[in-house]
């Protein structure tokens, strides 16, 4: 399968993808990388692995809609058949988000539907939550909302703060990514009506 990632900073969770992907036996690999922001890190990384990559900056659009259809030409020359969001900073609209439905996924960094937006991790340790983590979803309209794909667990500890909490949950995402993508590539997994359903034997 081909798989576009959309980014606008550091780019953790492209390289994540980026390694998963060398690894001959995974069934995807990185045709593209958009940034919306022309010195994300991330666009490094690209160059690195010496994969197609494409500035898409918002700046020079005058609607979302024209911004869209850009991202939309590049995805669509390129061939795609996922579109992977990594810390992609802009909220797409219900045309785009249907328009890739079932092949547009999303990564955040808590257990959703709790703590959705910004500004997560200080949110957390504010609340005093004992449990943390990370999802992947499918991406509807709203903003981190949509059927969810995987999650995964981690532990917030005595003395943490917004930094070493991310870290943690950080090692998570890199991991329930690449690991998400490949059971919706392998046809273990898909968006069935509203909801994710599973084979039998998918853990
Ligand atoms: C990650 O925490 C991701 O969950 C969130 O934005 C951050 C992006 O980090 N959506 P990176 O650019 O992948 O390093």
């Amino acid at each position: 399968a081909r798989i576009a990632v959309l980014i606008s900073g550091r780019g953790t969770n492209l390289q994540a993808l980026i390694d998963a992907c060398a690894d001959p036996d995974y069934p995807g690999e990185i045709a593209l990388v958009v940034s919306n922001k022309p010195k994300a890190q991330g666009l490094e990384r690209a160059g690195d692995a010496g994969i197609k990559r494409e500035v898409v900056n918002h700046k020079d659009f005058e609607t979302r809609e024209d911004f869209e259809a850009a991202l939309n030409d590049a995805l669509k020359t390129s061939k795609v058949d996922y579109v992977c969001l990594a810390g992609f900073m802009r909220v797409l609209t219900n045309g785009f988000a249907s328009d890739w439905r079932g092949r547009l996924l999303n990564i955040h960094p808590s257990l959703l539907p709790s703590f959705e937006g910004l500004h997560v991790h200080e949110r957390m340790i504010e609340a005093g939550v004992k449990i943390a983590g990370c999802t992947v979803h499918f991406v509807s309209a709203e903003v981190d909302n949509g059927p969810i794909i995987g999650q995964a667990a981690v532990p917030v500890l005595p003395g943490d703060d917004a930094d070493s909490l991310a870290a943690r949950i950080l090692e998570q995402e890199h991991r329930l990514y690449p690991a998400c993508l490949r059971l919706l590539i392998e046809g273990k997994a898909r968006l069935t009506g509203g909801a994710v359903t599973y084979d039998k034997n998918v853990k």
